[in-house]
């Protein structure tokens, strides 16, 4: 599908699609091909929208940010779940901007009242053995109509927060301004603690779920690479590199 500019991205790297399958994929075939860091694809529509654990990640058009950033970052492997925290420490920063109180919650779910308005799926780029870059996907529901049933998915959108209708492209902006200044930081431990700063998972108790597996304890920490720290009744600490949670206590 043929892309477009976006004026107010003019300066930066970026391909905008009225309709496409789903950005990552189509920043994946970009940063294979050369793409500078820090180039976005965009699209009002996505027609095959990915989630994490192979869900599929529903929008109306024209109704949500669905962007993928490409980003080349110099982190060690096993560190690289640190880029997805970085998204939702961006998305944060700028909601807290609007003057809105977001929380993050464990791995990359950005809530506002407590219901999920954004997610992040950021993949790694591989060319060979070698890591070429990572794709940092963020959909957030910016307009209440974004889902087609919020209310029994759990889910809101930034319009029903702010109590207005936002300016899609100003909060597109503001997210990339965050994502900018912490792509430089992705190693500091700064980042680490703001993400804690917004997080709505630690020190609760909670269930995560991987497949078949449920583990309910306390959510503990998370550790230098993103991982969740989580303690089950009987005492033992589990490592956690992916999951859903859900909140208890
Ligand atoms: C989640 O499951 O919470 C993550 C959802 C990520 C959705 C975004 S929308 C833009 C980008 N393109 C995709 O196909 N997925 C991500």
């Amino acid at each position: 599908m043929a892309f477009e500019p976006l004026p107010i991205l003019s300066g930066r790297p970026h391909r905008y699609f009225s309709q496409i399958g789903s950005t990552n994929d189509a920043a994946t075939a970009w940063a294979l091909s050369g793409a500078p860091e820090g180039a976005v694809v965009l699209a009002d529509e996505q027609t095959a929208g990915r989630g994490r654990l192979g869900r599929t990640w529903i929008a109306a058009p024209g109704s949500s940010l669905l962007l993928s950033v490409i980003l080349r970052p110099r982190l060690a492997p096993e560190t690289l779940p640190r880029v997805t925290l970085m998204g939702a420490v961006a998305l944060a920063e700028a909601l807290a901007d609007w003057g809105l109180s977001p929380g993050i919650k464990w791995p990359n779910d950005v809530l506002l009242g407590g219901r999920k308005t954004a997610g992040i799926l950021s993949e790694a780029v591989w060319s060979g053995d070698d890591l070429t870059a990572v794709v940092l996907g963020i959909g957030v529901n910016v307009r209440a109509d974004a889902l087609p049933d919020a209310a029994a998915l759990n889910a809101t959108s930034v319009e029903a927060a702010l109590g207005r209708v936002p300016d899609r492209w100003r909060l597109l902006l503001d997210l990339l301004a965050r994502i900018d200044a912490w792509s430089a930081r992705l190693g500091d431990a700064a980042l680490l603690d703001t993400w804690r700063a917004y997080s709505v998972t630690l020190g609760r108790c909670i269930t995560a779920t991987l497949g078949e597996t449920a583990w309910m304890g306390m959510a503990e920490a998370i550790d230098e690479a993103g991982a969740l720290l989580l303690r089950t009744d009987d005492g033992q600490l589990h490592r956690l590199l992916a999951g859903d949670v859900t909140l208890h206590g």
